[in-house]
């Protein structure tokens, strides 16, 4: 089981909910912290929120959508903590928009935010990893990685290709003593939905009301911090919607008929 005291922790998206709840055990747990996001107020708010400080504390704002200067916000980490034992892919943003409406700009957008970053940050921290012979990397992706779902064609697609990358990094990796987690959350009571974006690019603002019903942001981070210390290949986080996923793997023609049903939100 993995101790995260000392523990230096990259972890994107924790300006809010998962990331925000991630941030507050991982710190609460004793570990040195990377939190990035776009919005430096928020991250300052987490920050405090957490108590940290500046000395197990590093708030390193970038855009997801642009990681042409990765390799410097992975040089400024090592410079500061020596080193980087988890890197947390948790930052993404979803999607409410129709396939056919949606501008195949709005989609690269939705690949670069959820998928690019993620391999992009993964490759930044990979030689440092094999340097120090041990590293974790844990990406959020979502049930959406294993269904597609209304609304959501290049959400749900970018989900999928972090499996398939992470899946093959896995293996390559294995040799130098670095894991790979996938989390797949289900329904999480967190802001996504106002977040998400919609076929202009423009902010979603519409409430999901069935969030409510959803696990708290808290509880899906202290699954997923017991699923990293457990050296888990993948997990599943949430309720009743997780059935669908082994409907959808055993008996396909009967998934597509009860995801028809679905509430569209
Ligand atoms: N909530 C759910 O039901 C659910 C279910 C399955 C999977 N997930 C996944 O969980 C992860 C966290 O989502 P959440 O539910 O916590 O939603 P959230 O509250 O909207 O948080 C999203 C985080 O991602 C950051 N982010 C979004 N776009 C960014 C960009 N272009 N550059 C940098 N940071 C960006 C946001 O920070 P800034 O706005 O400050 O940049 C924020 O910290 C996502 O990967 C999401 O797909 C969530």
């Amino acid at each position: 089981m993995m101790d995260f005291k000392g523990k230096v922790v990259w972890l994107t998206g924790a300006s809010s909910g998962i990331g925000e709840a991630l941030a507050c055990a991982l710190a609460a747990q004793g570990a040195q912290l990377v939190l990035s996001s776009r919005r430096v107020a928020e991250l300052e708010r987490v920050k405090e929120l957490c108590k940290l400080q500046d000395h197990n504390c590093l708030i390193l704002p970038f855009d997801l959508c642009d990681t042409s200067g990765v390799d410097k916000l992975t040089s400024l980490i090592v410079s500061k903590f020596g080193k980087i034992d988890l890197l947390i892919n948790n930052g993404g943003i979803s999607q409410r928009s129709l396939a056919r409406d949606t501008a195949l700009e709005i989609d690269r957008r939705l690949m670069e935010t959820n998928y690019f970053s993620a391999v992009a940050l993964s490759k930044s921290v990979l030689p440092q990893m094999i340097k120090q012979g041990s590293g974790h990397i844990a990406t959020v992706s979502s049930i959406s990685g294993k269904f597609g779902f209304f609304l959501r064609s290049a959400y749900s697609a970018s989900k999928h290709a972090l499996h398939g990358f992470f899946e093959s990094l896995r293996l390559e990796v294995h040799p130098y003593n670095i894991a790979i987690t996938l989390i797949c959350p289900g329904k999480i009571n967190t802001a996504i939905a106002l977040n998400a974006i919609n076929e202009k690019g423009e902010k979603n603002n519409k409430e999901a009301f069935s969030r409510f019903k959803g696990l708290s942001a808290s509880e899906c981070a202290a699954q997923i911090i017991r699923a990293i210390q457990k050296n888990k290949v993948e997990v599943f986080i949430g309720g009743k919607e997780l059935r669908a996923i082994r409907i959808k793997r055993f008996f396909p023609g009967l998934f597509f008929r009860l995801i028809l049903r679905q509430k569209i939100e």
